[in-house]
């Protein structure tokens, strides 16, 4: 891990809120900012790894030699390492112990030949339990927390428990995202704000933490993730596009220095 200058983990309050999605579009949009080939991402979500599906890496497996175990490629040379690199097939489910899964993660984190690293990502699981937990105490020296969120009041809640995480387990937070914000109607123009607006920028101002920007909800997000096909390399003209790279721009900001 001493060949990484940057860690940091993606985390959310609860599921489905578009943690992966940010963490690979991210990815992206820093491997586009001149670093090919120096960018990885960790799949830490060890019950639905879905990082893999993301860039088009599913059914891809691990090769490991002398220096450990090598990540696998994606789009513009992220590297990547998953849980489902391990499983027998997309639909097996992991059904570990607590101390077993630990012990998986640790291993992760120790046998991965990652090379020279800028920028590692960490995808992981949702909410604030063990392996969160684990993987935030086993990576010394993390640059931060980004933490995702959605508008909706019940999110707003959630996303201080995240907040208070983090903060608990003296990781910096670098900023909230707030995705899923509000949807343009393809047919009339109009934004429907399907989940409310402004709820993590207000979560943010009120928590004290930096606001990063919202992505809004847009068709083609879901159908080129679906397809494996990085959403911001994929419609580089579109608004969602470059909020991530205005994320980056911050999120550089902040670690660089
Ligand atoms: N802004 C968005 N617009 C359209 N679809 C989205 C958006 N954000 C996420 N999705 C889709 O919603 C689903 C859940 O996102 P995901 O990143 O897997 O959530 P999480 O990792 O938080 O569980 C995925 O299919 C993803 O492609
Ligand atoms: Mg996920």
């Amino acid at each position: 891990m001493t060949k990484i200058r940057h860690k940091i983990a993606v985390i959310s309050g609860k599921g489905g809120v578009g943690k992966s999605l940010v963490t690979v579009n991210l990815a992206v949009a820093l491997a586009l900012n001149g670093r090919n080939g120096r960018v990885g991402v960790l799949d830490a979500d060890i019950h639905g790894p879905c990082v893999p599906k993301m860039l088009g890496l599913e059914g891809e497996r691990l090769q490991s030699g002398p220096p450990g175990v090598f990540p696998a490629f994606g789009p513009l040379n992220i590297k990547v390492v998953s849980m489902a690199f391990l499983l027998p097939s997309v639909d097996a489910p992991v059904i570990w112990r607590g101390p077993l899964k630990m012990g998986a993660i640790r291993q992760f984190l120790s046998d991965i030949a990652w090379g020279d690293l800028d920028y590692l990502l960490i995808d992981l699981p949702p909410g604030t339990g063990d392996e969160s937990l684990s993987v935030l105490q086993l990576l010394p020296e993390m640059d931060g927390v980004i933490i995702v969120t959605i508008p909706s009041e019940v999110s707003q809640d959630v996303v201080k428990k995240a907040v208070s995480f983090a903060r608990k387990m003296g990781v910096p937070i670098l900023g909230i995202v707030e995705n899923m914000s509000g949807v343009v109607c393809p047919h009339c123009g109009e934004q429907v704000d399907v989940f409310g607006s402004g709820g993590g920028e207000k979560v943010a101002t009120d928590m004290g933490v930096t606001f990063l920007g919202s992505i809004p909800l847009d068709p083609r997000i879901s159908k080129t993730t679906d397809a494996g096909a990085p959403f911001i390399i994929e419609e580089p003209d579109s608004q969602a596009a470059a909020v991530f790279r205005k994320i980056v721009e911050k999120v550089e900001r902040k670690t660089e220095g």
